[in-house]
């Protein structure tokens, strides 16, 4: 079996393998020649890097500075969500105003965001310091693993940010992983990802980008946003339901081999019929990637299986049909 993480545990080894170490900034960020804010993001940086998988996330005191920067993407994203999000995203976030301490004048912490995650659909935050490679990051959806930023943007450019932050992922992708539909759409492409060959790795970490970060869909006769790099850019999410953009319907082979700016907005965004209708499509598309086993995700175990036995496939198929029982149990008592 090439390159695999089967349980959790092994994820502290490959997210820890970190291309940049977070304190690294580029010449051209905003905090490039700021001493404090690099300093600062070395302390989110060693949080990330000593963090071990079932401890809790260390909660942050966040600086009057960095609350402000926070108060301000908040105040201004919180006008354009009724019209420009989805409705799960809509139905979420006053859910995360009630438990999770979103409000302008407090950056939530990760551990209490990931505790609400777990109890919607499962999902949890997983520090991280920087960017990860596409595979390591993919192999996480896998277990419904969501490697978080913990740093926030410079605060000269509080609308303004070249990586993901923690307005990115708390007020981006947070909402979405408490939806089920879109939990289990966001697993397919983990699990999809993994033993997969490089060029499928690069087609998924493409597909994820149209989708996870860029995503459009159709609720109720309109376009909405579903993509975290929209929900969380103030010009962006006005930007992508004008008619300036091109739009496309989600179709994951095409659109696996879609080229992409990364520093500007979008000129193509692809539309999905429904996350139920995404989901298909990429288990469809998955079944296209070589590889000599199929892999299966247990929540008891929270581990990955190779389905590579006939013993193996026979626990499987015994657990679906207990499940099936009970579903079927469940739609006599509904009659
Ligand atoms: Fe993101």
């Amino acid at each position: 079996v090439p390159w695999f993480p089967r349980i959790l545990q092994d994820l502290d080894r490959f997210a820890n393998q970190i291309l940049s170490y977070g304190s690294e900034l580029d010449s051209d960020h905003p905090g490039f020649t700021d001493p404090i804010y690099r300093a600062r993001r070395k302390e989110f940086a060693d949080i990330a890097y000593n963090y071990r998988h079932g401890q809790p996330i260390p909660r942050v005191e966040y600086t009057e500075e960095e609350k402000k920067t926070w108060g301000t993407v908040f105040r201004e994203l919180k006008t354009l969500y009724p019209t420009h999000a989805c409705h799960e995203h809509n139905h979420v976030f006053p859910l995360l105003e009630e438990y999770c301490g979103y409000r302008e004048d407090n950056v939530p912490q990760l551990e209490d965001v990931s505790k609400f995650l777990q109890s919607c659909t499962g999902f949890r935050l997983r520090p991280v310091a920087g960017l990860l490679s596409s595979r390591d990051f993919l192999a996480g959806l896998a277990f419904r693993v969501f490697h978080s930023t913990q740093y926030i943007r410079h605060s000269s450019k509080p609308m303004y940010t070249p990586e993901p932050d923690i307005c990115h992922e708390l007020l981006g992708h947070v909402p979405l992983f408490a939806d089920p539909n879109f939990a289990q759409f966001s697993q397919e492409i983990g699990l999809a990802s993994l033993g997969a060959p490089d060029e499928f790795i690069e087609k998924l970490a493409t597909v994820y980008w149209f989708t996870v970060e860029f995503g459009l869909c159709k609720q109720d006769d309109e376009i909405k946003a579903y993509g975290a790099g929209l929900l969380s850019s103030f010009g962006e999410l006005q930007y992508c339901l004008t008619d300036k953009p091109e739009l496309q319907i989600f179709e994951p082979e095409k659109t696996a081999l879609q080229k992409y700016p990364i520093t500007e907005f979008q000129p193509l965004y692809y539309v999905a019929e429904s996350f139920e209708d995404a989901k298909e499509k990429v288990r469809r598309f998955s079944a296209t990637i070589p590889r000599p086993f199929s892999v299966h995700y247990s929540p008891y175990t929270q581990s990955i299986e190779i389905l590579n036995n006939v013993q193996k496939l026979k626990n499987l198929s015994d657990s679906i049909t207990s499940e099936m029982g009970t579903l079927c149990n469940a739609l006599r008592k509904l009659e």
